[in-house]
């Protein structure tokens, strides 16, 4: 199995044997799929992030932990095609200030996913391809990003433009922490501060000409009023790239978006702009009319 394969690689592969043996073909398959920009990226973070064998092994079991619990939640929606009612609190205290869920499963289960699931990375992709290229062109040099989760968004914008400097919110204490150690293990934590906030609750000091947010919205009750919150943050002119989890059963996703349309409705009644967007399943249906997990990236203005 990749023989080729660059030395980070070939360890998680290793590792994958005695915790996540299906997890081998994802990677398999992702190497084919992406090639070697993919495999240079995984491999940077692998050895950056995840520089001792513990440390790995235990995102390895993480990762097991996190794809099994999505699956078992998945085969529920898949008949009952709602997600379980859970308020935000509830999904909150459930996930996001759950120390032990969040450090061994869904930070490191998360992280992963962004390698090795087809959607995620095509994501990735596309805000490498359509998102980071503005930024350069027109010379700006601050971000925020909201919902940082693992800091994979923040930590590939402060590598692609080494001017730049950003600034990672969000709720929960673990998500910041994890983010901090991830940035901070590319040597980019003097570029980057963290700070716990939600933007539902407080308006932020700043304003930023660009502003990223990557699945946050369906983990909330209202989206229509985070997109709000989203656009104050945001100056005049600016851009942001905002994604959604469609059809994905996860332990806090709360309001469900079957459609992109749905999402883009939600983005008009913010009176944000959609400049383009990109749309991509996870797999396809094993049979006709089953929903599928699915993102929808955009990249959306805020009129000058
Ligand atoms: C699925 S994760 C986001 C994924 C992350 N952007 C990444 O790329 O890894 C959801 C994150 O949103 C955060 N979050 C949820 N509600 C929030 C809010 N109202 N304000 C800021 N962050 C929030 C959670 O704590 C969690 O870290």
């Amino acid at each position: 199995m990749l023989p080729n394969a660059p030395a980070p690689i070939a360890k998680l592969l290793t590792m994958m044997e005695s915790s996540a043996r299906f997890a081998r073909e994802s990677v398999r398959r992702a190497a084919a799929e992406f090639g070697p920009a993919w495999e240079a990226d995984l491999s940077a973070m692998l050895q950056n992030f995840y520089g001792s064998d513990a440390a790995l092994q235990d995102a390895v079991k993480g990762y097991a932990a996190f794809v099994m619990d999505s699956m078992r939640r998945q085969k529920r929606f898949e008949q009952e095609l709602s997600y379980p009612a859970k308020t935000y609190a509830e999904a909150a205290a459930e996930v996001y200030y759950n120390d032990d869920y969040m450090r061994r499963q869904y930070l490191p289960g998360l992280l992963l996913s962004h390698y090795l699931w087809t959607h995620h990375y095509q994501q990735i992709e596309y805000f490498k391809g359509f998102f980071l290229p503005w930024l350069q062109r027109q010379g700006v040099d601050a971000f925020a990003e909201v919902g940082v989760g693992t800091g994979i968004y923040s930590r590939l914008a402060l590598q692609a433009l080494p001017h730049l400097r950003g600034t990672g919110l969000d709720i929960s204490p673990l998500s910041l922490e994890f983010t901090g150690a991830h940035v901070g293990s590319f040597g980019f934590g003097p570029r980057y501060a963290l700070r716990q906030q939600d933007i539902l609750q407080s308006d932020s000091p700043e304003q930023y000409r660009a502003v990223i947010c990557v699945e946050v919205l369906e983990h909330l009750e209202d989206p229509v009023a985070f997109l709000v919150g989203l656009k104050k943050l945001t100056a005049p002119g600016g851009r942001l790239f905002v994604t959604a989890a469609l059809n994905a059963a996860h332990a806090d996703h709360i309001y469900l978006y079957g459609k992109p349309e749905e999402v883009i409705a939600h983005v008009e009644a913010a009176g944000l702009h959609l400049e383009h967007s990109f749309f991509a399943n996870a797999y396809a249906p094993a049979k006709p009319g089953l929903p599928v997990p699915g993102a929808l990236a955009m990249v959306l203005t805020v009129k000058g």
